[in-house]
């Protein structure tokens, strides 16, 4: 593949996995995960990860995932780049793994001090890629090896911190967020 062809592979096979994050900001509310509780005089996670925020995430990336299966043919045929269809696993594993490294990096940022909304540069712009491609290796291996070459897992790791960047500092000048990161 060149790297046209390797870009678009990285950027359609990591979308379900991107969107959730967007998608919680805009239904985020309403009870946190933590339900308030604290460890080490600190909150386990926060006011920022909820469980509507969540659930409507991981629903947004699943139905993302379905919709690009639908469109993958015209996809492949108009842009000519064997662009993957997304087996189950992956469509449930891509926006949960997105969503849990979200929350990871929250419970690591409330370890370390960090308040809610605080930024925590590498973490932020990684944690979601990171996680959405370890729990898709272990959910479903053989369409990860295939999906995931060296050159394709290169461009999603360049291109993941670009994007998130990108649509954050939107996000917060459109007033959907109260940080630009
Ligand atoms: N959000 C949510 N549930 C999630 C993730 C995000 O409800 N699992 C919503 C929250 O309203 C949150 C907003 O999206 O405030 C922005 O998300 P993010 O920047 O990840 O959270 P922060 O508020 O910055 O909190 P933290 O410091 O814990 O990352
Ligand atoms: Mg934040």
């Amino acid at each position: 593949m060149n790297l046209v062809a390797t870009i678009a592979v990285a950027f359609w096979a990591m979308l379900p996995a991107y969107v959730p994050n967007n998608a919680a900001v805009l239904a985020g509310g309403g009870r946190p995960i933590d339900a308030g509780h604290t460890w080490g005089g600190r909150r386990v996670l926060g006011d920022g990860k909820t469980w509507r925020g969540t659930a409507v995430g991981i629903l947004a990336g699943v139905a993302l995932a379905v919709a690009l299966n639908a469109i993958r043919p015209a996809a492949v045929d108009a842009l000519g780049v064997p662009l993957p269809e997304f087996p189950i696993a992956a469509m449930l594993a891509l926006p949960a793994g997105g969503m849990l490294g979200d929350i990871l990096a929250s419970f690591l940022k409330r370890r370390t001090g960090r308040e809610r909304g605080a930024a925590f540069p590498v973490v932020d712009q990684l944690d979601f890629a990171v996680l959405a491609l370890a729990l898709t290796a272990l959910a479903a291996p053989a369409w990860f090896a295939a999906t995931f070459t060296l050159g394709v897992l290169l461009v999603v790791l360049v291109l993941t911190p670009i994007l998130h960047v990108v649509t954050n500092v939107a996000a917060y000048w459109l007033n959907l967020k109260s940080e630009p990161y």
